[in-house]
């Protein structure tokens, strides 16, 4: 590998020093720059093998130097390594033509191992796209966590391909934001960008809707309907929630991925099919292949490329940007600009977010609606999240069964309880955790009608007036019938 000449381009002195120092100890000649207009002049008198580059150097950015580049010296690989880590850093670096992007900060042995992938591999022509993206708008995906950092380098790689990506991910994670993103941004962009939700459509008419259906093909067909592969011919068609396919319809699947052809329901003519695919799915599918609810064949073959969303709580540090973004796009929808403390942004760090991202935006959005508040400061988080907590463990949101609930209650008593004598009492403490909303509610549904509610909760009439007296709660008549 000796003799191989890197150029560096980094403005940061100390990064720059250890760059240098690592290169060469490995054995490459290192010529290090803190410009530019330095680095351009190497490149065009045709010196260096290899380029490693900043993006915001101090008299320009890499990223418009990329293409000039890649017109004089097409066959020479570029790393280029940004402290700006966003999805548009990674999607640019790609665009522009980089071998690799590497956000900062990053493992030396990586770059290391980027740099001798690069010199050794055949240096072939990179691909040029036709039509640029377009940058200016909205940045789809934000945060800057070290999960989302890898996120973002898959997509940047997979931008330039064809390959069959499956996203999974705890609901709310971004799988059909990330979708979205490698149609909008990928070779297809120009082409049409197609869902379908296998757990939105009544089982028996899937396949119907994936490959259309001939006039008469089944009773209520009373035309050719086209289906979705024929309507994502050229573009991307995004199989969300696959695990919910039905058997038939996934044989069935298979066998149009393999053939790279399909007939539609009630047709003979196969027809050809060239659509890039993208599934998604929340639901564990080894597990399901287990219970052989999904075959495992179509897995491998959906399964080319798996990208796994990080849950929220595992990247709790995005959520300073997401609320940001979310803050912005209110603003857009015409409503009051609002501002957020970093106070209120640690309250929201210290939530567990079961429903990811899609939690936070609600949660955003609400505050912004019914707060006139123009900043958001953390007793208001604080208060509207233990309104969320309330209502899970109620149930409406996400279905959390009883016994969890009472152990979440349980643990909770016993972990955060001031230090001292342990509370006696508990067994009655938890009985009335239940009896009083069990009550209330059972009144409520009857109108406050008590042999109504007692027969509801199968109770002696009489006992229930007792706990009613007993627990104070408050009875309100809405009818003047029965009692
Ligand atoms: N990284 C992100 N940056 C900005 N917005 C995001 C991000 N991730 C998710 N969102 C937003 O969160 C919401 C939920 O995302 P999305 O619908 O893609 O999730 P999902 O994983 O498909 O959820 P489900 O499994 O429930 O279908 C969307 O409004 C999306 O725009
Ligand atoms: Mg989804």
């Amino acid at each position: 590998m000796s003799g191989q000449t890197i150029l560096l381009a980094e403005d940061d002195n100390a990064i720059r020093t250890v760059l240098n120092q690592t290169l060469t100890r490995a054995g490459y000649d290192v010529r290090p720059t803190s410009n530019l207009s330095t680095m351009w002049n190497w490149i065009a008198r045709g010196e260096g093998d290899l380029l490693i580059t900043d993006v915001a150097l101090p008299d320009g950015n890499a990223f418009e130097l990329m293409p000039k580049i890649s017109k004089m010296r097409q066959h020479l690989p570029i790393v280029v390594m940004s402290a700006q880590n966003t999805f548009m850093t990674a999607i640019q670096a790609s665009e522009a033509g980089a071998y690799e992007y590497l956000p900062k900060p990053f493992d030396i042995n990586e770059l290391l191992a980027i740099v001798s992938r690069a010199l050794s591999e055949a240096a072939k022509p990179r691909q040029k796209l036709a039509g640029k993206p377009e940058f200016d708008e909205q940045l789809p995906l934000v945060g800057r966590s070290g999960a989302m950092q890898e996120i973002y380098r898959a997509l940047a790689r997979l931008m330039q391909t064809d390959l069959t990506v499956m996203v999974t991910g705890e609901s709310g994670t971004g799988k059909e934001l990330v979708a979205k993103a490698l149609h909008q941004f990928g070779r297809r962009r120009n082409g049409p960008f197609v869902a379908i939700n296998m757990a939105a459509i009544p089982r028996d008419l899937i396949e119907a809707e994936l490959f259309g259906h001939e006039k008469g093909a089944f009773t209520g067909a009373t035309g050719r309907l086209s289906g979705r592969f024929e309507q994502a011919e050229g573009g991307t068609l995004f199989l969300d929630e696959i695990g919910d396919m039905p058997m038939d319809a996934q044989t069935r699947l298979l066998r149009v991925l393999q053939e790279g052809e399909y007939t539609m329901v009630g047709g003979r003519t196969p027809i050809r099919t060239n659509v890039r695919i993208v599934a998604a799915t929340h639901r564990d599918l080894s597990q399901l292949i287990a219970q052989r609810a999904f075959r495992e064949d179509l897995f491998y073959r959906l399964n080319v490329v798996p990208l796994r969303l990080p849950p929220l709580r595992d990247r709790l540090d995005d959520i300073g940007d997401l609320v940001g973004l979310f803050l912005q796009q209110e603003q857009r929808d015409g409503e009051l600009t609002k501002t957020i403390t970093p106070e209120a942004i640690s309250e929201l760090k210290t939530y567990s977010w079961p429903g990811n991202v899609r939690e936070l935006e609600n949660l955003v959005r609400r505050l912004c609606a019914l707060h006139a508040e123009e900043t958001i400061g953390a007793q208001l988080v604080k208060a509207e999240l233990s309104h969320t907590q309330a209502q899970a463990v109620g149930g409406s949101s996400h279905p959390v069964d009883l016994a969890a609930a009472v152990e979440l209650h349980l643990a909770k008593v016993l972990n955060e309880r001031e230090p001292g004598p342990p509370p006696w009492g508990l067994y009655q403490d938890v009985v009335e955790q239940v009896e009083v909303p069990l009550i209330t509610m059972a009144l409520n549904a009857c109108r406050g009608n008590q042999i109504r509610a007692a027969k509801l909760l199968g109770l002696n009439r009489n006992t229930l007036r007792k706990k009613i007296r007993h627990h104070a709660i408050q009875v309100v008549r809405q009818s003047r019938n029965g009692q």
